[in-house]
């Protein structure tokens, strides 16, 4: 087996707008059909932000769930890593945003853009700077307001993406059992154009024109990312497995990137993973980014899916192009 690195989640929360936007809705504005939604990718709904919601915003809340569930204070914190694609702000990072909003001590704040792997690339961030400082516990976050770079007129993205926030506090393991067996990131650059929002960067600044083209909205090449993501998510999994020397059996669980239930699906059944092992809520929230691997890890934590000293797999893929692994026994 691998090597343990002491550290372990303390606790776990997320926060989701309230508002429910169903394929039904997508029905009234755009030509696509619930049908079509549901059989080519599992979602049914997804929660979009009101005006007053933002990154930030549902940022906080998760933060304050998580801290709860690891009965731990905001002065605890050594360190906040906020994984977001859609910060509040272009500049400061969000994550400063939070600390401040949380109360924590002058602590490192940092975001980190790694799009749908981004959870995961927090995770390993986290874990590393824990390995090589005195940082005991830290706050790790993915938060997306998707619907802020969503183009309502492209159905070939817009039904795709939702709204929320998961968070989690990471921290010393107190028996010999649970902890990190396996971090593994990836990233291919040459595949960078699959996924992007192409203006509002140094590369190509706002402007009417940029506006006007709707350049501002996530463009995506669907069926390019799909054949990236449909070998990567069961690639991935296999070799986290392989490396910590364990079977697939072992696994209590699997948090997949909620980005397509028909991946996901492929992944099960190339894997021969029971779908009981696996959790999947892309039908009531769309693909969130960062945020749909803390979210689904709340979810399975608040469900009782997962217990102390169990394996749980966590496998991201996205914008990037990146992807990416954590194994841990919980
Ligand atoms: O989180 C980051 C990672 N992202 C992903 O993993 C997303 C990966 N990609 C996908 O999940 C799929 O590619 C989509 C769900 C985005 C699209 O499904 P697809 O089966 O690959 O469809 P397609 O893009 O090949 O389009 C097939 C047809 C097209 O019509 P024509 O050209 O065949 O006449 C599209 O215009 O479906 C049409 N189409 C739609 N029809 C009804 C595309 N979007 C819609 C829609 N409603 N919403």
């Amino acid at each position: 087996m691998a090597k343990r690195l002491p550290f372990t989640i303390l606790g776990v929360g997320h926060a989701l707008p309230g508002r429910i936007m169903t394929n039904a809705d997508f029905e009234k504005i755009l030509d696509t059909s619930d049908e079509w939604i549901t059989t080519r990718t599992g979602i049914r709904e997804r929660r979009i932000c009101a005006e007053d919601e933002n990154t930030l915003t549902m940022a906080l809340q998760a933060s304050r769930a998580a801290l709860t569930a690891a009965a731990c204070q905001p002065e605890d914190l050594d360190l906040i890593i906020l994984a977001t694609c859609t910060p509040a702000y272009p500049i400061p990072a969000t994550a400063c945003f939070l600390q401040h909003q949380l109360g924590c001590r002058h602590i490192p704040a940092f975001d980190l853009s790694a799009a749908c792997s981004g959870f995961i690339y927090a995770f390993s961030a986290a874990v590393g700077m824990m390995t090589v400082s005195p940082y005991k516990r830290v706050l790790i976050i993915g938060a997306e307001t998707m619907s802020r770079v969503t183009d309502f007129q492209d159905r070939g993205t817009c039904i795709l993406l939702g709204d929320g926030a998961g968070a989690a506090v990471l921290g010393p393991a107190d028996d010999k059992v649970t902890g990190v067996y396996d971090l593994h990131l990836g990233a291919d650059g040459g595949g960078a154009e699959l996924i992007t929002v192409p203006a509002g960067g140094s590369w190509l600044p706002t402007s009417t024109r940029t506006v006007d083209d709707r350049l501002h909205y996530l463009k995506m090449n669907g069926r390019e990312v799909y054949k990236f993501a449909v070998t990567k998510m069961q690639e991935v999994i296999r070799e986290a497995v392989q490396r910590a020397r364990i079977k697939m059996d072992d696994l209590a669980l699997v948090i997949p990137h909620q980005s397509n239930a028909r991946i996901i699906e492929s992944a099960v059944e190339k894997l021969g993973l029971p779908a009981s092992k696996v959790a999947v809520n892309i039908d009531r929230y769309g693909n969130t980014s960062a945020a749909s691997i803390p979210i689904a890890l709340a979810e399975a934590v608040q469900d009782g899916r997962i217990h102390k000293g169990e394996w749980l797999l966590m496998a991201g893929f996205g914008g990037g192009l990146t992807w990416g692994t954590v194994l841990i026994r919980f």
